[in-house]
């Protein structure tokens, strides 16, 4: 085991041990996780986290890091090799995705996350189709945190721009009523406008009592709304504090927040990716 002495608070929170700790009361939680695309290629190796309930958690950490990966391994989209995922005590290590969206997960997906030939009505029809009865009572919901998915609820989703987009696949996710939401650089590829209301809109959607996992490019921006935040390095978690600490961390900045953070650039150069696919 490392010397504790050593860690700087963010780095000593990170460790198995400080988890163990930590995580009890927790409503999801990943214990040394390890998981992969590829037979023999692990991405994630020994990765923990948690979320408690009502808060928002922040995942930031250079292209390739694998926090895409933590997101389709937290959903079951990709089998976990070794550790174990639970949500409220429950065990839903590798659970199918309708599964988990019965048990109040909602996942928004980093790219590909609306259909394009769809309405906007449709593709939130989409989101509830195991509970058809509750559409009406669900898209007024959702349009009062979205008022353009009731505005333009006629238009095609294909014909929308980024951001709208973006405000279609999170209002997916959101009508099903979800516990928590998972979700995957919602404000990449936006406008400074619109990714600042991705991030206002995450403030409100958890407002409304739902718990945020908010996988981040705008680390800076990330790391003010969050109320933790994980450093993802590697495939495994290097440091945990709250949004504030880390934010502040002169480690931190260095590594991974730089000139570039407070901009919509990413920090580090990506990795080529074996396959792009979602
Ligand atoms: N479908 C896939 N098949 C094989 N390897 C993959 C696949 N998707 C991702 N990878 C690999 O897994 C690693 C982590 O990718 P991941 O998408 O989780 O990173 P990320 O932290 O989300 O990066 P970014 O900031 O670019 O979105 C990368 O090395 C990538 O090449
Ligand atoms: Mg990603």
């Amino acid at each position: 085991m490392t010397d504790p002495q050593a860690l700087s608070p963010a780095e000593l929170a990170a460790t198995p041990e400080e988890h163990q700790r930590r995580a009890v009361n927790s409503l999801i939680r990943a214990d040394d996780i390890t998981a992969g695309y590829l037979p023999g290629i692990n991405i994630l190796e020994g990765c923990n986290f948690y979320l408690d309930q009502g808060e928002i958690v922040g995942i930031i950490g250079p292209n390739g890091a694998g926090k895409s990966t933590l997101l389709k391994a937290l959903f079951g989209l990709i089998p976990i090799r070794k550790g174990a995922v639970t949500m409220g005590g429950e065990n839903i290590t590798s659970a199918k995705a309708h599964r988990l969206v019965q048990l109040g997960v909602g996942y928004v997906p980093q790219t590909q996350n609306v259909f394009p030939s769809l309405t906007i009505e449709e593709n939130l029809e989409m989101g509830i189709f195991l509970r058809p009865k509750k559409f009406a009572e669900r898209f007024d919901a959702v349009a009062d945190l979205f008022p353009l998915l009731s505005e333009r609820r006629k238009v095609k989703a294909g014909s929308l721009s980024g951001g709208e987009r973006q405000m279609v696949a999170m209002g997916r996710a959101l009508m099903m009523e979800p516990a928590v939401l998972l979700l995957d650089e919602p404000s990449a590829g936006l406008s400074p406008m619109f990714q600042d209301q991705v991030f206002i809109r995450c403030k409100a959607i958890n407002a409304t009592g739902v718990s945020i996992i908010l996988v981040e490019q705008n680390a800076r921006r990330c790391l003010q709304i969050c109320d933790r935040g994980y450093v993802l390095d590697q495939g495994r978690n290097a440091y945990t504090d709250t949004g504030e600490s880390l934010r502040n961390d002169p480690k931190i900045i260095e590594l991974y927040l730089g000139t570039l953070a407070g901009s919509s650039e990413k920090t580090v150069e990506a990795p080529k990716k074996v396959d792009t696919q979602e």
